[in-house]
């Protein structure tokens, strides 16, 4: 696929992308020494550029064809260790959906902190991006689980032009591994505890068989008397007694290869371009799930709740119940894993399969009466959401 990422920083994401199977074609960022790193390590079509300069870079996009966007926005306004005001970095949010307005990829994957779900911008980017015909997936997807030693918790929006929103959850659950990645995969270090300076009144140690907090740009600290004096309870052993990771270390932990080379920038730009960087094996992870849902190699799951639903309101045997839920796998199959804004484009492609015209009238016949409820399930699902999300409304308001 034709990829472009927005605010590729010095390359975390575009690695894992790239490592995936997509094909860079552009990256954009307004920091210079990120660019430059980036162009030492991943390839000379990382472009300096402002990105708010949308009357440049629109027409720019648009002629590039992208098959996906991909890009992780400026957090600070969001982040938990800033300030919460949102200014231009927040912007830069809308931004990014207006770009995908103008290029309209297939795809495309934004990555930001969680708190950015909770933001005005946010919102203001969801309505765009929705009035762009974009079915959502919002995940938030911890890096320990995708073969990063690290919890770093992080929101991805995934969308697709034409999509149902949640189509690619299920599949971004079914990729995590069966364990968390810890330190010691990938660290050989001699020692058996690590320091890294705490969120606020977190802990500052931890085992070499635990993964690492989120790092941050202040992670190669030493423990400062103010924690020394009062240590964490749950500190398994002193934080002075604890190594502190170097550079090349967090680096590691953040999913740079050993091979990386940082030749512009001070240490404390350094520190903060691996801090700010998605790391590569969890966007190869995400990258590898786009790919295979593509490809139609994989369905989005039915939930639970729609067997209960046909048994409880419906009044259907477990058996028949399990028949309607495997003919709705089954259509979806045909369909390589689409799902459709409503039941009539998704019955229209369904019918535009040769696989599908080639059954009997009956089995036709099954599997659009079991899309048929699956649609009238969600549907009732999302008007319950839209009647809890009212009376806590209500609630909050009394
Ligand atoms: C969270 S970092 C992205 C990290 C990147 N995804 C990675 O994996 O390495 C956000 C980036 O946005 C860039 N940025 C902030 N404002 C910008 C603007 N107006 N135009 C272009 N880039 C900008 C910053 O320089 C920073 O590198």
């Amino acid at each position: 696929m034709r990829t472009i990422e927005l605010f590729c920083g010095a390359g975390g994401m575009s690695l894992g992308f790239q490592r995936a199977g997509f094909d860079l074609v552009q990256a954009y960022d307004a920091w210079e020494p990120a660019v430059a790193n980036y162009r030492a390590n991943v390839g000379k079509h990382a472009w300096l550029h402002d990105l708010k300069d949308v009357f440049t870079v629109g027409p720019m996009l648009a002629a590039l064809q992208p098959d996906i966007i991909i890009g992780g926005p400026p957090c600070q306004d969001y982040s938990v260790a800033g300030k919460k005001i949102e200014g231009e970095n927040a912007s830069m949010t809308r931004a990014f959906a207006m770009y995908l307005s103008i290029a309209r990829p297939q795809w495309f994957v934004m990555e930001n902190v969680r708190q950015a779900r909770k933001s005005k911008a946010w919102a203001d980017a969801r309505a765009m991006m929705k009035a762009a015909g974009y079915g959502l997936t919002e995940s938030v997807l911890d890096a320990s689980w995708y073969g990063v030693p690290q919890t770093r918790k992080r929101l991805f929006v995934v969308g697709r032009l034409g999509e149902r929103d949640d189509f690619l959850a299920s599949a971004l659950v079914s990729a995590r591994s069966d364990r968390q990645t810890v330190i010691s995969d990938a660290l050989d270090l001699p020692e058996r505890y690590v320091y890294s300076r705490p969120f606020r009144d977190g802990r500052g140690v931890r085992s070499v068989d635990e993964p690492f907090p989120s790092v941050m740009r202040t992670a190669a600290e030493r423990p400062r008397p103010r924690y020394l004096n009062s240590p964490h309870p749950d500190d398994p052993i002193p934080a002075t007694e604890a190594a502190v990771l170097t550079r090349d270390q967090l680096a590691r932990i953040q999913g740079f290869p050993e091979n990386w080379v940082w030749p512009v920038g001070t240490d404390r730009n350094i520190h903060q371009m691996i801090a700010n960087a998605v790391p590569a094996p969890l966007a190869e992870a995400v990258g590898g799930v786009i790919l295979a849902r593509q490809a139609g190699e994989t369905i989005p799951t039915i939930e639970g709740g729609f067997l209960q639903w046909l048994r409880r309101s419906c009044g259907r045997s477990a058996q028949s119940s399990w028949n309607t839920k495997s003919q709705c796998n089954r259509a979806r199959r045909l369909l390589g894993g689409k799902t459709f804004t409503s039941l009539a484009l998704e019955i229209e492609a369904l019918e535009a399969t040769e696989a599908f015209r080639a059954m009997t009238t009956r089995t036709q016949s099954d599997l659009r009466s079991a899309l048929r409820l699956h649609a009238e399930w969600l549907a009732e699902k999302v008007e319950r959401r839209a009647a809890r999300k009212k009376a806590a409304t209500l609630r909050a308001a009394a």
